[in-house]
């Protein structure tokens, strides 16, 4: 193929199921960077095996080197600590913000023209460091965590209502942590609003599900969560390769919409070939602008701390 993906971080189990599902969905040839160099080219190797299965001739290879990532299309970025129980997405700060400073300067050498998907946390500032750090337009960084918040808030309205999850869309926007801003009023099954199939209390329960639903996982498995995150990941991959024009909710950096000025949160975006194509301004009632403000303001604490 002569499409490359790069996925640094790609050893650890989030990375390794974004490099999955794009080889698998044969997508691009994918290059697996991670500073584990013998366990990047292991697990490369394994899924390229698996390739002849799938019927994808999608070329893995994984390393330490970035060389071989050169002229990336995309980088999608999972290196970084995970949580672990009792431990906040923003305890990862520090640590990660470091390994955002060693990786993001090797993807702008290497890949000068790539569109980097941020994924490790805190997401937000994570990705407002990345941006920071390569100087790219903001089109090109993009941080994923709307599409995963999102999906969890599908499954649960899909297991809700016993409906198939084809039929669920749902918004989640604002930043990925406790204030995260789940919209029922904008989340539909078969277009009809939940708010018209499901009573007050109910729908508390599954926004405050999804909004916990990260530690959900962290506090059954011991880590974080990997194959919703991975697919999730994988959606945003297919929209910007394929040119899809999909609306997804991304962090992106706001300068100005929703009433926000240089901060990434998370809103619905247009992904296509240019990578963040448009912002979708969508009407807020006071208390969901409210809350919205109130998430970004979560994340402006981060961002001040790391200083970028
Ligand atoms: P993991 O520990 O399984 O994988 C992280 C990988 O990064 C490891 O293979 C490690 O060797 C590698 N790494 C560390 N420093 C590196 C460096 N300087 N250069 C290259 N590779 C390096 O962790 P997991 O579960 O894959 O999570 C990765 C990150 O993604 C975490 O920060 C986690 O919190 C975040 N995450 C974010 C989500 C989101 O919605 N945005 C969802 C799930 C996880
Ligand atoms: C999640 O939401 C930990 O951010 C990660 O699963």
């Amino acid at each position: 193929m002569n499409r490359k993906v790069t996925v640094v971080g790609g050893a650890g189990n989030v990375g390794a199921t974004v490099a999955r599902g794009i080889a698998d969905k044969q997508l691009a040839d994918v290059v697996v960077i991670d500073i584990a160099d013998k366990k990047a080219a292991g697990i490369a190797l394994d899924m390229l095996e698996a390739c002849p299965v799938y019927g994808s001739d999608a070329r893995v290879l994984g390393t330490g080197d970035y060389a071989e990532s050169a002229g990336s299309e995309i980088v999608v970025i999972t290196s970084g600590v995970p949580r672990k129980p009792g431990m906040s997405r923003d305890d990862l700060l520090s640590v990660n913000f470091k390994i955002m400073q060693a990786v993001t300067e090797q993807v702008v050498k290497h890949s000068p023209n790539c569109i980097i998907i941020a994924v490790a946390n805190p997401l937000d500032a994570m990705a407002q460091a990345i941006y920071k750090l390569s100087k790219f337009p903001r089109e090109r960084v993009i941080g994923m965590a709307g599409v995963l918040d999102s999906a969890r808030m599908r499954s649960f309205i899909a297991k809700e209502l016993g409906v198939s999850v084809e039929n669920v869309h749902a918004f989640v926007l604002g930043g990925h942590g406790d204030t995260m801003v789940p919209l029922p009023r904008y989340s539909t099954v078969a277009g009809i609003p939940i708010t018209d199939l499901m009573d007050k209390a109910t729908i508390d329960r599954i926004c405050a599900r999804t909004a916990r639903g990260g530690l959900e996982i962290t506090e059954l498995v011991g880590t974080s969560a990997w194959y919703a995150p991975g697919a999730s990941v994988v959606e945003m991959v297919e929209a910007i390769l394929l040119d899809k024009k999909k609306i997804l909710p991304c962090s992106v950096f706001l300068q100005g919409e929703y009433g926000v000025r240089d901060l990434f949160v998370g809103v619905p975006c247009k992904l296509g070939s240019r990578g963040l194509e448009k912002i979708i301004e969508i009407k807020l009632t006071p208390d969901e602008d409210a809350a919205f403000k109130k998430s970004a303001a979560a994340v402006k604490e981060l961002v001040d701390v790391i200083k970028v």
